[in-house]
């Protein structure tokens, strides 16, 4: 929004950010079981009419002035929405390496997926919970944040805990 009509107020904010794709090796369609891929499914009117086929995604920008993401360059809503959709399946887990406000993580409970992130700033903490939702005492349990002695913090789902504790269960019943 140009505030006044006059030059030298416009003032360019992060015009363009790229978006990297990383993938480890082919990737095996066949290894996704039937079921899985349908609840997988992307709806192609969304894809289509909101243009994520295009090489450039047009996005707003979360504002300066919002309250919860102060000082925070925190991602649009938008953003994760699309790429957990378009690069995760059911059951998979989310990871934010930079976490910031918890964006990845809301986008991620909405879209019914397990969600971890690192952060170095601690104060967040509360922020976050409020973001992605975990303010009540039903849904704190949901969340949990484990300190590490490197000052990074990592927050993670209880949904993830618990199939860590089930894959190791496993593995010992296996030994
Ligand atoms: C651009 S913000 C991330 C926005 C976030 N994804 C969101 O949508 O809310 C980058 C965040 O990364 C955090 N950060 C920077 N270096 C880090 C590191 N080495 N490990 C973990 N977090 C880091 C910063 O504190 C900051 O909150």
């Amino acid at each position: 929004m140009l505030q006044h009509p006059y030059p030298m107020y416009f003032y360019p904010d992060n015009l363009l950010e790229r978006i990297v794709i990383f993938q480890k090796e082919k990737f095996n369609y066949r290894s996704v079981p039937q079921e899985i891929k349908k609840k997988s499914v992307i709806n192609k009117e969304e894809f289509q009419n909101n243009g994520w086929y295009k090489t450039i995604w047009e996005m707003t920008n979360v504002l300066p002035g919002s309250k919860l993401e102060k000082n925070i360059a925190s991602f649009p809503d938008e953003l994760p929405y699309r790429l957990i959709k378009l690069f995760s399946y059911a059951g998979e887990t989310v990871l934010d390496p930079f976490f910031g406000s918890g964006t990845t993580m809301k986008m991620a409970r909405q879209l019914k997926k397990n969600s971890i992130g690192y952060e170095i700033i601690r104060d967040l903490e509360n922020i976050i919970r409020k973001k992605a939702g975990f303010e009540s005492e039903k849904t704190n349990n949901f969340f949990e944040i484990f300190e590490k002695k490197t000052g990074r913090y990592k927050f993670v789902t209880i949904d993830y805990i618990e199939s860590k504790k089930n894959a190791n269960n496993s593995k010992d019943n296996r030994a």
